[in-house]
């Protein structure tokens, strides 16, 4: 129970109790994550490098006699009720949150378990809408929930994959692997360095002194992220038809070598081009990170971050005004190592690695200047890399 404190927890258990009338028997928690390096490759089968964070959902539950699922999140102050026997997505607005739940649930059941029906209160302090992953926090936990109300058990990964199916088929968005592994199996003061083709993945400890994980927050809404997103994806399969003519035994971008991509390039439209650069590149860019990491080398692993950010931007085109901003006034303070847009992008946050004697500052002088250059407030999040999802009670 580490990272969710005592009084969250207190408090949950006492409004689960106001609620419902009797106490919780069950409580999870899943962490929301931030990607180091590594972005836009899991769709590609590429490396990915995220950490958990010190952010998470929590979620209290009896066990019901029938096959009702009765939801109530205090942050929203909204319910949501389905039954297991017949899972359907929300039908009006304010049950629409519950379509995580409802898409586990769906996932779980699809894969052959027998589910019991449950009555929760769910809290979380994961921002919403800011790429740090509260719906697959949302999706991890309720697994977890859902299958200890069924005394059953199922292996992390394929709990996140099953996460990860619920999301790009009941819910419609094409998610790669990555928020779901990181989610499920996080790691306290570790990144995890992850290979999204074969599910291979390894620890590699994060300084825990000295050096500081700071989030800094556009607090832009994510308009039209999901529909930017699929279109990425379109775009790497374009590049990828495109380089299978020289290169016939590629399977994803994943396989193409930076040698193989300069020999060939000039042959590409210039969209798959720049998007297949991209996400050849960044591979390269984790490898080398996790080996600096391991160095101890935190200043090239700052650079490789600074030329991800650039990666993003340029060729892959998904930062925006306010994510530049905010990287480039890290980027002007002396101490920080490095400084990139980390999840989707089009909004959401920038992930900064700070020496600790230049925390102070970036906490005051970021903001305002991001607040000069586009009118918004920033909101800046100090975290260590935390446990992955477990139950709690
Ligand atoms: C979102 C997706 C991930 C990944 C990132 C970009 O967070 O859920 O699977 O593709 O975007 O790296």
């Amino acid at each position: 129970m580490q990272q969710a404190s005592a009084n969250r927890v207190e408090r949950l258990v006492q409004q689960f109790k106001e609620l419902y009338g009797v106490a919780p028997e069950l409580m999870v928690r899943a962490p929301g994550r931030v990607n180091l390096i590594g972005e836009h490759t899991d769709y590609n089968d590429g490396y990915v490098f995220p950490a958990a964070i010190e952010r998470d959902i929590l979620i209290a539950a009896s066990v019901r006699p029938d096959k009702q699922v009765r939801l109530f999140s205090l942050d929203m102050g909204l319910s949501a009720t389905f039954t297991l026997d017949a899972i359907e997505k929300a039908s009006i607005e304010e049950e629409r949150w519950s379509n995580y739940p409802r898409a586990m649930a769906w996932a779980l059941q699809n894969k052959g378990f027998s589910l019991r029906g449950v009555q929760a209160v769910l809290q979380g302090d994961i921002p919403p809408g800011a790429g740090l992953s509260s719906s697959a926090a949302l999706l991890v936990a309720c697994g977890l929930l859902l299958l200890a109300a069924a005394h059953q058990t199922l292996d992390l990964v394929e709990l996140a994959l099953l996460a990860q199916q619920a999301e790009r088929e009941f819910v419609g968005v094409n998610v790669g692997i990555m928020d779901q592994f990181i989610s499920a199996l996080g790691q306290k003061d570790h990144a995890l360095f992850i290979d999204t083709r074969t599910l291979h993945y390894e620890a590699v400890p994060l300084p825990t002194s000295g050096v500081f994980l700071v989030i800094a927050n556009t607090n832009k809404p994510r308009g039209l992220v999901d529909s930017a997103y699929n279109q990425r994806r379109a775009e790497c399969e374009e590049a990828l038809d495109c380089l299978r003519r020289f290169l016939p035994s590629i399977r994803a971008l994943r396989d193409v070598t930076l040698e193989e991509f300069t020999r060939w390039e000039a042959r590409l439209p210039e969209v798959p081009r720049k998007r297949a650069r991209h996400v050849i590149t960044e591979n390269e860019r984790v490898l080398q990170s996790v080996d600096a990491l391991k160095r101890g080398d935190i200043a090239l692993f700052g650079s490789l971050m600074n030329a991800s950010h650039r990666s993003l931007r340029d060729d892959y085109e998904v930062s925006c005004t306010e994510l530049d901003a905010l990287v480039e006034a890290a980027w002007a303070l002396p101490g920080v190592y490095g400084s990139r847009m980390t999840g989707a992008g089009f909004g959401g946050c920038t992930v900064s690695l700070v020496a600790e004697e230049a925390l102070e500052r970036f906490c005051k002088e970021v903001p305002e200047r991001y607040q000069e250059t586009t009118g918004r407030e920033a909101s800046i999040l100090i975290t260590r890399a935390a446990q992955g999802a477990e139950r709690i009670l």
